[in-house]
């Protein structure tokens, strides 16, 4: 059987969380592709987006991400293109964005949640599948927005 993997990234808030998450992961037989940061420097989070959405997109798997809130990693990996990220902070939340929004990215707050709630909202997002039906429109009509990104100021909507 193919080994499960994931793509992990976080920025200096997030560090602590991330290697708490990456320990749980392998211990649970993920193969995880870590992109940094691995320093408790103060660094950029939008500098993670792009590394980070080039191992999910490519190889297919899904990825967490990791800052003080979540707000700004959530913003900055929702900007590539074929990224859905969703910024939980509970276990509904992670299994709802897996079930309705096929989300390919967790986001979460290192200073928002405990390592266990963390832990806990991580496997709920694994072991969640995407329900389809009805909601296979709404996801595609979410990433056919990326088609038209620009506001035009005389359009009518
Ligand atoms: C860093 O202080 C903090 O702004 C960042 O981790 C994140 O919370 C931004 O949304």
């Amino acid at each position: 059987m193919e080994k499960k993997a994931i793509v992990l990234a976080c920025d200096h808030a997030g560090l602590d969380l991330k290697n708490v998450l990456h320990a749980m992961l392998e211990e649970k037989g993920y193969s995880v592709i870590d992109v940094g940061t691995d320093s408790p420097e103060s660094m950029d989070y939008p500098d993670l987006a792009r590394p980070f959405a080039k191992e999910v997109l490519t190889r297919k798997i899904p990825g967490i991400i990791l800052c003080g809130t979540g707000i700004g990693v959530s913003i900055a990996a929702n900007k590539m293109n074929g990224i859905r990220a969703a910024l939980c902070h509970d276990e509904f939340t992670a299994q709802m964005c897996r079930e309705h929004n096929n989300a390919n990215v967790l986001a979460m707050g290192a200073r928002v949640l405990s390592p266990e709630q963390a832990r806990k909202i991580t496997l709920r997002f694994l072991e969640t599948a995407f329900a389809g039906g009805r909601h296979e429109r709404r996801v595609k009509k979410l990433m056919e927005l990326e088609n038209h990104p620009q506001i035009d100021e005389n359009e009518s909507v």
